[in-house]
C-alpha cells in the first residue's frame, strides 16, 4: 500500500467504534432498509496505487442511497457543463434535513440549494442525458462499474420498489420543481432515475475505490488518463465537503476534515485528496441521516492517518 496502514490498527479503530451503533436507528421510512444488521460496522480503504484494505463487516452489499448524488452530479456536469447544471441547482449548504421542502419555495427562482439534498439531486437527475430512463440509468451504472472496477454492480430491485412505494416526499419536491421550471424534462422519469440510482447495491470496497478515483483527480488508480476532468472532480469534492452530510456537514468537516457523502443505508464515501478513498458501512443512523458509528470511525481514521485538510 502507498500509505502505511496496518490491518491491526484499523481493526482496533473499528472495534472501538462499534458500540456507538447502539445509539442509532435503521432508516425505517424505506421498509427494505429495516432488514439490515444495525450493529454492523466495516471499512475499506483504497490508496492511490489501487490497493484496498477491508476490515470489519464489509462483505455484504448495501444500497448507495444518497451517495449516488455525487455520481449523478459528475455525470450531469459531464453532460451539460458547469453553467447549465448550476443554473438549475445551487452551491450552498442548506442546514436543512435532506428531504426538506421549505427553502424551495422561498429561494430565488426556486432553485434547490445544492445537489446533495433530495430536491437538488432530483433536479440533477433531470439533466442526465439518454434516450430513456433505462438508457440514462445504464450510463450512470456503467460509470460506477468502471470506477469501482466491478461490472457486476447492479440494481437492488427490492430497494428500488420500496423506494418508489414510499417516495411521496420526493414526488412532491419534483412536482414543485416542475411547476417552477427547474425541471424541464419529464418529471416522472427524473424521479424514476433518482429512485434507481439510490437503489444500486455496493460494498465498502466499491465505495473506497470510488473515493480513490475522486482523491486521484478523476484518474482511476492504476490508469494514466483521467476519466473525468480535474475541474469536475474538484466541484464534486467541494460540494461533498460543504454539503455531503446535510445539516451535519459543518461538524463532519471539523471532525473529519475531508469531503464525505452519506446515505440512509448507513454508507459513507470519503475522499482524502492525494491520499486515499474510504468506504464505510454502519447502518444505524442518526436523525440527520448519517451513520453514527461510521462518522465517528471516519473521524478516528482521519486523526490516525492525519487526513484533515486544514
Ligand atoms: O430520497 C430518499 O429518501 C433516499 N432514497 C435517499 C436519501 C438518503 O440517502 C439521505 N441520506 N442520508
Amino acid at each position: 500500500m502507498a500509505e502505511n496502514i496496518s490491518r491491526y490498527d484499523l481493526e482496533r479503530l473499528v472495534e472501538d467504534k462499534r458500540w456507538l451503533a447502539q445509539q442509532g436507528e435503521l432508516a425505517s421510512y424505506i421498509p427494505e432498509l429495516k432488514r439490515a444488521d444495525p450493529l454492523r460496522l466495516g471499512v475499506s480503504i483504497t490508496t492511490l496505487d489501487g490497493k484496498t484494505l477491508s476490515v470489519g463487516h464489509c462483505q455484504d452489499a448495501f444500497s448507495l442511497q444518497s451517495i449516488s448524488k455525487v455520481l449523478s452530479l459528475i455525470m450531469a456536469l459531464m453532460d451539460n457543463g458547469f453553467d447549465n447544471v448550476f443554473s438549475k441547482v445551487g452551491m450552498e449548504p442548506s442546514g436543512e434535513p435532506f428531504n426538506s421542502i421549505s427553502k424551495l419555495e422561498t429561494m430565488e427562482n426556486h432553485i434547490p440549494l445544492n445537489p446533495m439534498i433530495n430536491s437538488g439531486a432530483i433536479a440533477v437527475s433531470a439533466l442526465i442525458k439518454g434516450d430513456s430512463v433505462a438508457h440514462r440509468f445504464e450510463r450512470v451504472l456503467n460509470f460506477i462499474q468502471k470506477i469501482a472496477d466491478d461490472s457486476t454492480i447492479t440494481l437492488n430491485e427490492k430497494v428500488y420498489f420500496s423506494e418508489k412505494a414510499t417516495g411521496d416526499r420526493n414526488r412532491s419536491l419534483a412536482y414543485f420543481m416542475k411547476s417552477t421550471g427547474v425541471i424541464e424534462t419529464d418529471v416522472d422519469e427524473a424521479l424514476d432515475l433518482y429512485f434507481r440510482l439510490c437503489s444500486i447495491n455496493v460494498t465498502c470496497c466499491h465505495l473506497s475505490r470510488i473515493g480513490a478515483f475522486l482523491a486521484n483527480k478523476g484518474v482511476i488508480p492504476g490508469q494514466r488518463q483521467p476519466l473525468v476532468s480535474e475541474d469536475i472532480i474538484r466541484v464534486a469534492n467541494t460540494i461533498m465537503f460543504t454539503a455531503g452530510m446535510y445539516n451535519e456537514s459543518g461538524e463532519s468537516a471539523i471532525r473529519t476534515g475531508i469531503p464525505a457523502k452519506s446515505g440512509v443505508s448507513g454508507g459513507i464515501l470519503a475522499v482524502a485528496p492525494g491520499r486515499m478513498g474510504i468506504g464505510i458501512i454502519g447502518p444505524a443512523i442518526n436523525k440527520k441521516g448519517n451513520s453514527i458509528a461510521g462518522l465517528s470511525l471516519l473521524s478516528a481514521i482521519s486523526k490516525s492517518y492525519d487526513l484533515h485538510l486544514l
